[in-house]
C-alpha cells in the first residue's frame, strides 16, 4: 500500500518542499511587520524562544503523525486515536482540513495582489499607464482576476503529483527565492537610513518583552509560518521515506524557515527606514501605518523614489513574494485532494479541480466582505486555529496514541526525554500563554 503512494524522492527535495510550504507571505510580511511593532529585536528573541520551545516540537509532532501513518491528515488522525476515540482523531482531521481551505481562502487573494504587483513594473515600463494604476489599484475586479490566476497556476503543480509536481517545483522555485531576498537585502543595505533599520531590528527594546500581545503575536506567526495546525506538515510528513531521519529534517526545515524569517526582516525594516529618510509617512504613534500600506504603499513608494533601478528592484521583491506564496499554496491545497484521492478514491485531477473550485467560492465569499470579514478570519485563523491544533496534535502524541507510537516504546534516551517535553511541558505552556492572554 505504502509503495503505491506518490512521495518525496529525495531528502533535499522534501526540505525544500516543506521550508517552501513555511516560508510565504508571513516571512516576509508577517514577521517584520510585527517585529518593527512589537519593539524589533525584543520580538525576534521572543520569536526564536516560541519557535525553538514550541514550535519546534510541533513541526516534529505533526511531521510524525503523517510520518508513521503515511496517510491523509484524516486517517492519520483517526488511527491515532484509533483506542481512545477514532471520532475525534478524524473530526480534528476535518477541522485542520477546513482550516486549510480558510488559510487558501484569503491567502490566495493577498498571493493574487502580489502577482498583480509583479506586472506592474512591466506595464509601467511599456507606457501601459492605465493598466498599471488598475494592477496596482484596490480594485473587487482585480481580485475577481488575480485570486483564480492564483489558484490555477497552484493547481497546475498539484495536478502533476508530489514528486513531478510540488517536489519538481519546489526544487527550482527555492532557491530562486533564496536568491532574490539575499540581492535585495545586499541592494537596500547600501541606501541611506538602512543602519537605523538594521539597529531597530536587531537591538531589543525589551520593554515589550513581557507583553502578552507580543508573545501570543509570536506564537501565531510561528505556527503561521511554520503551517503548523492544518496538516501541511502532517501531509508532507506522510511523503517521506519511511527510513527517513526526521528529527534531522524537522530541524533543517525550521532553520531555514526561521532563517528567510530573519533576513526578510533585514530586507523589510531597514526599507522602513530607507523610505522615512526618503521622506515617506512610515510610523504613526510607534506603529507602522496599516500593516497592508507596507508591502502595497510604502515600498512601492519606495521602489518609485529609485528612478529606473526601482523597477528592477520592485519587480524582483514581488516577484520574490508571488515565489513564497506559491511554494505555501501548493502544500495547503495537497491537504484537501490527497484526503479526496485517499478516503473517497477520486482521480488526481478530479479531486484538484474540486479542491480548487472549492477555495475559490470562499474566496469570493471575502472578497464581497471583504471589509469585515478579510482581517477577522485571518486573526481568527492564526491566533487561535493554528496554535489550538497544535496543542492537540501534543496531546495526540503525547497521551492518546500508543499501539505504534514509537516515542512511547522508549523509557531511556533523547525519545524518552522528548517524549515527556511534548507531553506535559508543551502543553501547560501553551495553555499558559492563552490564559494569560484571556486574563489580560
Ligand atoms: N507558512 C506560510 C507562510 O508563512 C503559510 O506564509
Amino acid at each position: 500500500m505504502a509503495q503505491l503512494r506518490d512521495g518525496f524522492q529525495s531528502r533535499l527535495g522534501f526540505v525544500l518542499a516543506a521550508a517552501g510550504a513555511a516560508v510565504g507571505l508571513g516571512n516576509i510580511w508577517g514577521f517584520p511587520t510585527q517585529a518593527a511593532n512589537h519593539g524589533g529585536g525584543a520580538f525576534l528573541l521572543v520569536y526564536f524562544i516560541v519557535i525553538f520551545l514550541l514550535a519546534l516540537p510541533a513541526l516534529y509532532t505533526e511531521l510524525y503523525l503523517g510520518h508513521q501513518a503515511q496517510a491523509n491528515p484524516v486517517k492519520a488522525l483517526k488511527q491515532a486515536w484509533q483506542e481512545k476515540g477514532p471520532n475525534i482523531g478524524a473530526t480534528a482531521g476535518y477541522i485542520g482540513l477546513f482550516g486549510a481551505i480558510v488559510m487558501l481562502s484569503f491567502y490566495s487573494i493577498v498571493a493574487g495582489w502580489m502577482l498583480a504587483y509583479s506586472i506592474e513594473p512591466i506595464a509601467r515600463f511599456l507606457g501601459f499607464d492605465q493598466l498599471s494604476a488598475f494592477l496596482v489599484g484596490e480594485s473587487t475586479l482585480r481580485n475577481f482576476i488575480f485570486t483564480p490566476v492564483m489558484l490555477i497556476l497552484t493547481a497546475s503543480i498539484i495536478l502533476k503529483g508530489v514528486k513531478s509536481g510540488i517536489e519538481t517545483w519546489s526544487r527550482r522555485l527555492m532557491p530562486m527565492l533564496l536568491l532574490l531576498l539575499v540581492a535585495l537585502i545586499v541592494y537596500i543595505g547600501t541606501l541611506d537610513g538602512a543602519a537605523q533599520g538594521f539597529q531597530a531590528y536587531l537591538v531589543p527594546d525589551f520593554s515589550h518583552i513581557t507583553d502578552p500581545d507580543l508573545i501570543i503575536a509570536a506564537m501565531g506567526q510561528a505556527f503561521f509560518s511554520l503551517s503548523l495546525g492544518v496538516g501541511c506538515m502532517m501531509i508532507y510528513g506522510s511523503y517521506l521515506k519511511p527510513n527517513a531521519n526526521l528529527p534531522k529534517l524537522t530541524a533543517s526545515v525550521a532553520l531555514l524557515d526561521t532563517g528567510v524569517a530573519f533576513l526578510a526582516g533585514l530586507l523589510i525594516i531597514p526599507a522602513i527606514f530607507v523610505a522615512q529618510h526618503n521622506g515617506v509617512e512610515v510610523f504613526q504613534d510607534g506603529k507602522l501605518i496599516g500593516e497592508g500600506r507596507l508591502i502595497f504603499a510604502v515600498l512601492p513608494e519606495l521602489f518609485a523614489s529609485m528612478g529606473e533601478v526601482g523597477l528592477v528592484v520592485g519587480l524582483t521583491f514581488f516577484v520574490l513574494m508571488s515565489i513564497a506564496s506559491l511554494t505555501s499554496t501548493i502544500s495547503s491545497t495537497e491537504i484537501p485532494v490527497s484526503f479526496l484521492v485517499e478516503n473517497h478514491g477520486l482521480k488526481r485531477h478530479v479531486a484538484t479541480w474540486w479542491v480548487t473550485a472549492t477555495i475559490l467560492v470562499a474566496s469570493c465569499l471575502i472578497i464581497l466582505n471583504f471589509d469585515w470579514m478579510f482581517g477577522l478570519v485571518i486573526s481568527l485563523f492564526t491566533q487561535y486555529q493554528l496554535p489550538l491544533m497544535g496543542l492537540f496534535y501534543f496531546i495526540t502524541v503525547g497521551w492518546m496514541w500508543k499501539r505504534g507510537n514509537q516515542l512511547h516504546l522508549e523509557c531511556k534516551g533523547p525519545h524518552y526525554w522528548f517524549a515527556q517535553y511534548v507531553r506535559f511541558v508543551c502543553p501547560i505552556l501553551m495553555t499558559a500563554v492563552f490564559v494569560n492572554v484571556a486574563l489580560k
